[in-house]
């Protein structure tokens, strides 16, 4: 069994690729102020800002792969804490890619649809980035620190992800869910969209990755979108439509109706043919939430979704 370095694994990527394939790989997740569920996976304390931990870490645990999921990965705390969405989400990302290239290590890093700037969607591999925000200018940075450190590695750009989560890291699905359950107005934007996956899917992605790295020696830009180009209003239309609730009340909004402090953009839907033709074969939103809710929306939130 191949030992498997996961950083954050105590996130909401992390709680649905330890809940895959905590049988496929050893795996050591890292975290920083949470915790996974309990029995997920062996879980470590490592802050990867301080380099001396993280070198330590690698001394003493030997991985023989890694996956990084570890990031600052709210663009608002990002558009507020810029230095510190700099050492997390750029130097800490270029440093491991450097120690994986120095120990020849198979590296897998989770990038972000919100390279792109939103006006030229849908966007493929060769598209250039031209992030509007801090998190998507420093996840842009990072993506070239890893290819260029380490040319075999995967950068795989995750879009908006929903589905169950750990106990601290709640996708939008479950404010949606929130909001239903109170009996509250939903407002969602019709002005920005995005080819959202699930949290396993977007799992199972990252594990294509790995294997292909292992497999071929490499993988370089991955795209891992859904198969639907869908703004949260869509989205919120599909949700009402399994749950069988016509009472659930969405009202349309615009970006501009919500000052946030990082900028949103428009469009960043992703051409993710690369990763099918590979494979990946994500589920649409409606088949998802359908097997999620089958059992009825009390079953879902119970587990935690
Ligand atoms: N979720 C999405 O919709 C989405 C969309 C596009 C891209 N992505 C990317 O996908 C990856 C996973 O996202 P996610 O949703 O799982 O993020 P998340 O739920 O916010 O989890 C972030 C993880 O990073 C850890 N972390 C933060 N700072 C750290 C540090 N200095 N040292 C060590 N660990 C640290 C956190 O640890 P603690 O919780 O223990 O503090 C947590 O485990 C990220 O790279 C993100 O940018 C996510």
């Amino acid at each position: 069994m191949t030992r498997l370095l996961f950083t954050g694994a105590s996130g909401f990527l992390g709680f649905n690729f330890l809940n895959l394939f905590a049988h496929q790989y050893e795996i050591i997740g890292t975290c920083l102020t949470n915790t996974p569920p309990e029995g997920q996976a062996r879980c470590v304390r490592l802050d990867l800002a301080d380099q001396s931990q993280v070198r330590a870490f690698f001394r003493e645990f030997e991985p023989q792969a890694v996956i990084h999921a570890a990031a600052l990965s709210n663009p608002n705390e990002c558009q507020k804490r810029p230095e510190l969405s700099r050492a997390v989400n750029l130097d800490a990302t270029a440093f491991l890619a450097q120690l994986c290239a120095d120990q020849g290590l198979p590296l897998v890093f989770t990038s972000t649809d919100l390279v792109f700037d939103g006006e030229a969607a849908p966007y493929q591999e060769a598209d250039p980035p031209n992030p509007i925000s801090l998190y998507g200018e420093h996840k842009a940075l990072a993506e070239a620190e890893v290819l260029a450190r380490h040319p075999g590695a995967a950068v795989c750009r995750m879009p908006l992800m929903y589905g169950p989560s750990g106990p601290v890291n709640p996708s939008f699905l479950n404010f949606m869910l929130k909001a239903v359950a109170e009996g509250r107005e939903l407002k969602l934007f019709t002005d920005e969209w995005r080819t959202p996956v699930s949290g396993a899917d977007g799992a199972r992605g990252l594990a294509l990755a790995l294997t292909l790295i292992m497999e071929q020696g490499a993988c370089g830009l991955l795209h891992l979108g859904g198969t639907e180009r869908l703004s949260r209003y869509a989205f919120g239309e599909i949700l009402r439509r399994v749950l069988g609730r016509p009472d659930m009340a969405l009202s349309p909004c615009l970006r501009s109706d919500v000052p946030m402090p990082a900028p949103r953009a428009r469009d960043v839907s992703l051409d993710s043919g690369k990763a099918r033709a590979l494979g990946y074969a994500p589920s649409t939103v409606e088949e998802e939430l359908g097997r999620q809710f089958a059992g009825g929306i009390e079953v879902a939130e119970a587990s935690g979704s």
